[in-house]
């Protein structure tokens, strides 16, 4: 595998460009080969079963075009099907998921009261809790002191994609949910915003839970573990970036317009037909 070859990102749809933007923004050097499967997200309400088919098929696909990495930037793709992307091409390229180096900042932290937010099939998935439960179990934490609670925001990634995620609509939902799950602002010490979509809503979470909640989410954590994983396998790019390729298997001007919001910047999304048969 050449150094020179593309990192291969993809998400159910287009929340993970927040973790492409910080592929970008840390490791300028490289190019990236997103693919977005709008034809078929939501993922957070689809089964485990479907969610792995789906993410095995486009991490085939990444490979098959020469990607050098494999970034699972989509939450409920990582905790549902992780294993079942590496067992497709984990000999072919390195995998990473968006989980592990939440979990790892998040542990890092110091944070003993963690609520985690995502959709339904990751919260479902009972991931995040399982292995921050595990972390803190290793490092010798109690859960007198130490809780983490998971909770599934679903409204929020369609507020998002429709540009809602600073104004008043997203607050009260928010709110609600947190009492839902039966907190109030100040019981937590950090909470994980685990969904691509959601760093957009990192200020509204704050505005609602207060300032001594602290926020965790996963494209700058991402980014650095790539850089790391790059790093140990000799793949780094030397070069000068190329051209990224974003990639979607159903395009509307709808997806456009929402593509630039997660980017920050203009991008040309291609429409990339990978179920065609
Ligand atoms: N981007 C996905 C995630 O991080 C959520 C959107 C979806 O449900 O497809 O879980």
């Amino acid at each position: 595998m050449k150094a020179s070859a593309p990192v291969g990102v993809f998400d159910s749809g287009i929340g993970g460009l927040t973790v492409a933007h910080a592929i970008g923004e840390r490791l300028p050097l490289e190019r990236i080969h997103y693919f977005g499967d709008t034809a078929h997200m939501p993922y957070g309400e689809r089964s485990p079963a479907l969610v792995r088919r789906y993410a095995v098929r486009i991490a085939r696909h990444l490979v098959d075009k020469g990607c050098k990495a494999l970034v699972i930037a989509c939450n409920t793709a990582s905790a549902n099907a992780l294993d079942a992307v590496r067992e497709e091409v984990g000999d072919r390229v390195p995998v990473l998921d968006v989980v592990a180096p939440v979990v790892a900042r998040a542990v890092a932290s110091g944070a003993e009261r963690i609520g985690v937010v995502g959709t339904r099939a990751t919260i479902t998935s009972g991931l995040y809790g399982q292995l921050l439960r595990q972390a803190f179990a290793a490092g010798g934490g109690n859960s007198d002191t130490h809780d983490v609670r998971e909770f599934a925001t679903p409204l929020l990634a369609p507020l998002i994609e429709e540009g809602w995620h600073t104004n008043d609509i997203i607050e009260p939902i928010i709110r609600g949910y947190l009492e839902r799950a039966g907190f109030a602002a100040g019981d937590l010490d950090a909470l994980i915003l685990g969904c691509t979509h959601y760093p957009l809503a990192s200020a509204s979470f704050s505005k609602v839970l207060g300032g001594g909640t602290h926020m965790l989410d996963a494209p700058e954590a991402v980014a650095e573990a790539l850089a790391e994983v790059l790093r140990n396998h000799g793949l780094a790019s030397e070069d000068q970036r190329g051209e990224h390729r974003f990639e979607v298997s159903d395009l509307t001007p709808s997806f456009s317009a929402s593509a630039e919001l997660f980017f920050g910047t203009g991008l040309k999304l291609q429409p990339f037909d990978l179920w065609a048969d």
